[in-house]
């Protein structure tokens, strides 16, 4: 493990229950909004990929690690991606809050001991989706979307949660739609974000 995830973990007693681990995490660094996001987010993931007929565990996990990487605050984010060897690109640099992606991807495999490439994939990728998307990759980015980490309801709720009974795939557009829309939104478009919505539109 990285020697600076030693102080995140530093006297936390972690059990067999990743839903409690993480939850301890977050709450140890006072991120109660991301723990209880995630939560929210491992339960929606759960139900789509039941209804999606893959795994549910495997969404469960990726719901509950998803945001982890969101323990480091904006400011600190690319020096830690730094220490961590993350490949940054020119868009994270100028936009951080997009790298927490792939700080979560780190975390999740050597502070959770996680190793199924589908997760880390999946987790590595909900923010922005990626061309070429799994459907657990579409699940968790959908789910993050439906349960978003703002107060109150996103102002897409009706449209995503109709859209998503048609498929992923529109739900996905769903949300990229809403971006557009509101281009003080999009200070950066990150170039895995461009790649996925140019792939779903043209289906
Ligand atoms: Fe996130
Ligand atoms: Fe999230």
């Amino acid at each position: 493990m990285e020697e600076i995830f030693g102080y995140l973990i530093k006297d936390l007693t972690f059990t067999s229950d990743l839903a409690e681990n993480s939850n301890r995490l977050l709450i140890k660094h006072n991120r109660t909004r991301i723990a209880e996001h995630s939560q929210r987010v491992a339960k929606k993931a759960k139900i789509l990929a039941r209804q999606y007929g893959i795994d549910e565990s495997l969404a469960e996990t990726a719901g509950l690690l998803h945001d982890i990487g969101g323990v480091y605050p904006n400011d600190k984010r690319i020096e830690i991606s730094k220490i961590l060897k993350i490949n940054i690109l020119p868009e994270e640099e100028e936009l951080p809050l997009i790298i927490h992606q792939k700080i979560s991807v780190i975390m999740s495999q050597q502070i959770f001991n996680i190793q199924s490439p589908d997760i880390l994939s999946a987790i590595g990728c909900h923010t922005t989706l990626k061309a070429g998307a799994s459907i657990l990759d579409k699940i968790l980015f959908v789910a993050d979307k439906i349960e978003w980490d703002q107060d109150g309801l996103p102002p897409y709720i009706n449209e995503i949660e109709r859209t998503v009974n048609i498929s992923l795939e529109l739900a996905a557009l769903t949300y990229f739609k809403y971006l557009w829309n509101d281009s003080s939104k999009l200070k950066v478009i990150h170039p895995w974000l461009a790649d996925a919505y140019s792939e779903l539109s043209k289906k």
